[in-house]
């Protein structure tokens, strides 16, 4: 018997034509912009859901009725305390470290005062999604507080994950609506098809490897400026430009340069991202609120500019446009930006991971190489 040959690969750098995977999580039209978690629209959920609901229904593939949501919620808050050696690890960490780089570092470590670390099978790996999920805001929390020279907060059990996180963060209660802006980012960053990070995860729980991993893997991928970084980067720009009139020639200088705005273009959407459609609102709402309306002004001037500019390549704000106005009118300090959608993003990372391993195959796609052939082996001495 002979195998049938297999079609040859095609080169797809980016991979911007390939579909890797299945999904039921998420749905994303670009060309639409449409976004929805199990069918339902993004703004449906931002104005209506809480955090802690999406999650259950991006695991369900369901929204919960009220006791199946009352019982998730109280196992993610039972989940809410970090283990002493966790916190022992933060105080020894540099001060001046990067959060990004601690949070890798202390979810890698989380797996170490896990029993069920390695356990294999569905049930074990939802559990360890709900540790990972429920102690992520404690440990950026810890890690900006250590920091800072102030001692720990404990977590507050009766609180939701957003306002428990600002709580462990600030030392002091959130009022309703700075908590609700923190859920709404929340929501709107739980997950997103098969983006950077979540194909990264994908790829390291492929292997066979525990969703500790997969988590670390995807952190270190988020992190990077063209993902998860860009929504810091934004904020570094609304710095530097300083002030609404500044814009049109700070934009104009950064595009005829070939710069990127941050904050604008997206692989997959090439009209607006409903996300930011949603947070452009929001968000001037709570820059309203909280006096910070002149950076949601700027922010607003850069989109025209960039709409009058570069619209017809299909060039739009993305989620990070404006989350960077509404994470720092919450008081959220610049460099814990990408920690908080991180936060969030554990809960797509983790059920991708759960989907990957239903029917599990290693993902494993080939190079094209372009180097020399028949070269001869130069002894050390000779070369
Ligand atoms: N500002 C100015 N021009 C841009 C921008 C931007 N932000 N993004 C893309 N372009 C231009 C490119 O220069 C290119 O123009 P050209 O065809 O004339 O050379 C064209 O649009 C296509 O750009 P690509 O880099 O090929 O698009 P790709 O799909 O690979 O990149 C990406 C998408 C990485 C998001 C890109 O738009 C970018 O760098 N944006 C800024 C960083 C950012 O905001 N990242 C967050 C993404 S959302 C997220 O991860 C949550």
């Amino acid at each position: 018997m002979t195998l049938a040959a297999a079609p040859a690969p095609t080169f797809d750098k980016g991979l911007a034509n390939t579909i890797a995977a299945e999904t039921q999580m998420s749905f994303i039209d670009g060309g639409k912009g449409v976004l929805e978690y199990v069918g339902i629209d993004i703004d449906s959920l931002a104005r209506n859901s809480t955090f802690e609901e999406t999650v259950y229904l991006l695991w369900n593939r369901r929204l919960p009725n009220r006791t199946e949501l009352a019982a998730f919620t109280q196992s993610l808050r039972d989940e809410y305390e970090l283990p002493e050696g966790i916190l022992d690890l933060v105080r020894t960490m540099p001060r001046e470290a990067t959060p990004m780089h601690a949070l890798r570092t202390l979810v890698s470590a989380l797996s170490l005062y896990d029993a069920e670390a390695d356990a294999e099978g569905e049930e074990a790996n939802e559990r360890k999604a709900i540790r990972m999920l429920a102690k992520t805001p404690a440990l950026i929390a810890a890690f900006d507080r250590h920091r800072k020279g102030k001692p720990f907060v404990a977590p507050d059990a009766k609180l939701s994950m957003a306002a428990n996180f600002l709580w462990m963060l600030n030392g002091a209660k959130p009022t309703d609506a700075v908590a609700k802006a923190l859920d709404v980012c929340l929501i709107l960053h739980a997950d997103h098809g098969l983006n950077a990070s979540t194909f990264a995860a994908r790829v390291t729980i492929a292997t066979l490897s525990d969703l500790y991993s997969a988590m670390v893997t995807a952190i270190g991928t988020l992190k990077g400026p063209l993902h998860g970084g860009a929504n810091e980067e934004v904020m570094i720009m609304l710095r530097e430009i300083g002030a609404i009139d500044r814009v049109e020639s700070y934009v104009m200088d950064r595009l005829a340069r070939k710069d990127r705005i941050m904050g604008f273009g997206h692989r997959v959407y090439k009209a607006i991202d409903p996300r930011a459609t949603y947070l452009k609102t929001f968000s001037k709402q709570v820059a309203t609120d909280t006096g910070n309306l002149g950076l949601y002004e700027m922010s607003r001037r850069i989109e025209e500019i960039m709409a009058r500019e570069v619209a017809a390549k299909g060039i739009y704000p993305n989620v990070d446009f404006y989350s960077a106005t509404t994470y720092h009118s919450i008081g959220i300090d610049l460099d814990l930006f990408t920690c908080m959608f991180a936060m969030s993003r554990i809960a797509g990372w983790a059920g991708h991971c759960i989907e990957q391993l239903d029917g599990n195959r290693l993902i494993r796609p080939a190079a094209a190489y372009v180097g020399p052939h028949g070269q001869p082996y130069v002894a050390i001495e000779d070369r």
